[in-house]
């Protein structure tokens, strides 16, 4: 019976060079400590524990919503150390306890399954998930006796010249007896070169107690930890390779999966078909039928079936089915567009309703508004929202006809099926079914040109 986890998150991650704390780097738009979280999830764990310590506050909050439960680690004083500070957690389990860096987030949820399986069914007081590569740099390293059964696993910084040369890496996820894990943690000393209590000391503590070690070596795209920015960039490629891959098992086209960026838990339907060069970020989900033209960030937004968009910027927003968006357009947060609707080129909505059918073609700003359906924008409408003091609500009805270059300025109601004439600037609401003018009269001074001796 399994059900627990330690995830070790309080390093600082010296080597990103950075003031947030390493496991908040994002891959493919999710912090790698949460990926590890989903995973051992997805894995089958429930019960997991956060080991936090630099940047605690912010560790905390970022993982606010994964229902799991924290540690802390004051000092950081070595991958043992940071166990220890999960005595509390670790007390009352029994069984199995999975321990997992916060820092390779690649891993999947067979893995995980595989791993639990394997130290069970083989009655292991301990087992390593390993990887076997050409040049373990930087990783510890799995050191065997003759017969194969793994003795200890030694840090890089303190491996002798004949450990370097071994190729199997420690991943940094294990399993573990919890009741032998407390006991061996006793023992730990800080005697190496880092001056640090290093987890991975556990294993040679029991296997000098006669416990059973093993190790499962798996592919190293399951288990690259990340120590640098370079590391990060190689590990988002494979990650964006794996989600770009899924999304076209799933029945969508992308035209150039190299240059489509996907996050990590985008939804997108079949039928999609998504152009180069096109970020979709955070939990947006993409209908069916949509076609996402070259170079559009869309960003937390829920876009219907069958939208076309291009070129364009959309954040925190609803497009209905079967409108387009783009060249160009720029739908700032909390907008909601309804379905057949046109936002053409150099447009920009923020914070505002758009119902069915409505057209905003060209050059136009609409903000704080709610528009109704069947309404159409001339080219370079403004709506006049703010008034150096405050942002003011502007209210369409349906049917509404507004001519080119009018300004709207709000606080202010355009009722249904009225018209506003082009180059008006309207301050006053506008009854159902009018025509409002709002500029001054057309004067056209007859001869002017030879008076004043212009002629060409
Ligand atoms: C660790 C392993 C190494 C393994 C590698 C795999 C040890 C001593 N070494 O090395 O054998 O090959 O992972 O990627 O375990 N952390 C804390 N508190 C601390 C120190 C670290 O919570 O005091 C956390 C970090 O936030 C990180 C994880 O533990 O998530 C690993 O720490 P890191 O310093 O990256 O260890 P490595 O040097 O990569
Ligand atoms: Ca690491």
């Amino acid at each position: 019976m399994y059900n627990c986890a330690v995830i070790l998150a309080a390093g600082k991650g010296k080597r990103m060079k950075s003031v947030i704390p390493k496991v908040l780097h994002k891959v493919c738009g999710k912090e790698m400590v949460n990926h590890v979280i989903d995973t051992l999830r997805e894995g089958g764990v429930e019960d997991i524990n956060i080991i936090i310590g630099t940047g605690a506050e912010k560790v905390k909050v970022n993982t606010s919503s994964k229902n799991v439960s924290y540690s802390l680690q004051d000092t950081q004083l070595g991958t043992g150390h940071a166990v220890k500070c999960a005595k509390e957690f670790l007390k009352s389990k029994k069984g199995t306890v999975a321990i997992f860096n916060g820092d390779a987030p690649l891993i999947t949820a067979d893995i995980v399954k595989k791993l639990i399986a394997f130290h069970e069914d083989n009655n292991f007081t301990a087992t390593i998930l390993t990887s076997i590569v050409e040049n373990p740099y930087g990783y510890g390293r799995i050191i065997r006796e003759c017969n194969g059964e793994v003795k200890k696993i030694v840090e890089h910084k303190d491996c002798s010249k004949d450990e370097l040369e071994v190729r199997e890496l420690n991943a940094g996820m294990y399993c573990f007896d919890v009741e032998a894990l407390l006991v061996a943690l006793e023992k730990l000393s800080n005697n190496n070169c880092q001056g640090e209590y290093y987890l991975t000391d556990v294993i040679e503590i029991l296997k000098n107690d006669g416990k059973k070690i093993g190790a499962i070596p798996v592919e190293f795209e399951e288990t690259m930890g990340i120590n640098s920015r370079v590391q990060l960039a190689e590990v988002e490629k494979i990650m964006r390779k794996r989600i770009n891959l899924k999304h076209m098992e799933n029945g969508v086209t992308l035209i150039d999966p190299d240059s489509t960026y996907i996050d990590s838990d985008v939804v997108i339907g079949n039928d999609t078909i998504i152009y180069p060069n096109n970020v979709i970020e955070g939990k947006s989900v993409i209908g069916e039928g949509c076609v996402l033209y070259p170079s559009s960030r869309i960003k937390d937004s829920i876009i219907a079936k069958n939208v076309i968009v291009q070129n364009s910027v959309i954040l925190e927003s609803n497009i209905g089915e079967n409108t387009t968006v783009g060249p160009f357009a720029y739908i700032r947060p909390e907008s909601n567009i309804g379905k057949h609707v046109r936002i053409g080129d150099f447009v920009e909505v923020k914070k505002s309703t758009i119902k069915d059918n409505t057209k905003v073609s060209h050059l136009t700003y609409i903000g704080d508004a709610e528009v109704g359906e069947k309404c159409n924008f001339g080219c370079g409408t403004v709506v006049v929202n703010y008034d150096g003091k405050t942002k003011n609500k502007t209210i369409i009805g349906d049917n509404v006809f507004i001519g080119c270059n009018a300004n709207l300025v709000s606080p202010i109601k355009i009722n249904d099926n009225s018209y506003i004439a082009a180059g008006s600037t309207i301050t006053k609401e506008v009854p159902e079914e009018a025509l409002a003018i709002a500029r001054t009269k057309q004067i056209n001074k007859e001869g002017w040109v030879t008076k004043k001796g212009l002629n060409k």
